[in-house]
């Protein structure tokens, strides 16, 4: 039996991206295909939206319409309409996979309430690569020195709205859980405006803004003598999708709770 799948965010570029990625996937349906009221998408094809050949499911605004026939939901859209797509899947009790970055921190406390009802997933980069990085952060950081400086560097393309990326704060939290920071801790330096010395311990970030740079994030490690760098390069928009619809697929499976991209790539191996 196929899995019926609505994407929020349908007519951007990573919902186009999806909806061209799903061919891929032959035990996925699309279902829905959802943007903004006030979308010029509005009542076209996602299919020849997204460039390909029709699909038969029109671009609409009406999500818990969309989620009356849907097993899972995956949402790349805007950070103002997170707490809206997450409502209207828990009273759906549709399981989630939000993929869209820069909201509030505070809504994370939101977020734990909604998963003790659905599935829910929050990955600020769906890449199989960047799972695995973070994973690598938080091995060096918890092997390093304390006395190692952290900084990242992460470049997207001139268009992104949020700064520093999702992956890069998802980044400094893995390496701060590999020292025995809390998040808040860790994101300190976030934004923070530079200048004097470094501040020991503190993770430094960097942002660049330029062309159509899919995304690139470099975590250094600097020690005296010698430093570490781990890094990943994003040239093709798909490995978000792919990673994504993988994701959705298996979370449209599983019970109420919080999960991360690792549970999906790591646990079922
Ligand atoms: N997790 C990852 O791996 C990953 C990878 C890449 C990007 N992202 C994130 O994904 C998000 C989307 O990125 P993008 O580059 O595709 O942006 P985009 O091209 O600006 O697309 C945004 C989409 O959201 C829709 N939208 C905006 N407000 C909405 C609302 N209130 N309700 C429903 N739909 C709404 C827009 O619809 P209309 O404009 O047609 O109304 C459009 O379809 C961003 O937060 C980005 O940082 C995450």
């Amino acid at each position: 039996m196929s899995t019926r799948v609505v994407i929020i965010g349908a007519s951007g570029r990573m919902g186009c991206t999806l909806l061209r990625t799903a061919g891929e996937f032959p035990e996925l349906r699309l279902s829905g295909a959802i943007a903004s009221a006030c979308s010029t998408a509005l009542g076209r094809d996602a299919g020849e939206l997204a460039g390909g050949a029709p699909l038969g499911v029109a671009i609409s605004a009406d999500l818990p319409s969309a989620l009356a026939a849907a097993d899972v939901a995956i949402d790349f859209s805007h950070a103002d309409a997170t707490v809206e797509h997450l409502a209207a899947c828990e009273a759906a009790g549709i399981p989630l996979l939000i993929g869209t970055t820069g909201f509030a921190p505070d809504l994370e406390r939101r977020l734990a309430a909604a998963a003790r009802h659905i599935a829910l997933l929050v990955a600020a980069n769906t890449s199989l690569g960047v799972t695995l990085l973070v994973e690598l952060v938080r091995t060096a950081a918890e092997a390093l020195p304390g006395s190692f400086d952290i900084e990242i560097l992460e470049t997207h393309h001139r268009l992104k709205r949020d700064a520093p990326s999702g992956t890069a704060l998802a980044l400094a939290r893995a390496a701060g859980e590999g020292r025995g920071q809390s998040a808040e801790q860790a994101l300190a330096g976030a934004g923070a405006a530079r200048a004097g010395a470094r501040a020991a311990g503190q993770i430094g970030f960097a942002v660049r803004r330029g062309g159509d740079v899919i995304g690139e994030h470099e975590v250094r490690f600097f020690g005296a003598g010698e430093s570490l760098e781990l890094a990943h390069r994003a040239t093709d928009r798909a490995i978000f999708a792919r990673g994504a619809l993988t994701a959705a697929l298996w979370l449209a499976q599983q019970p109420a709770g919080r999960y991360f991209m690792r549970d999906i790539f790591f646990k079922n191996q």
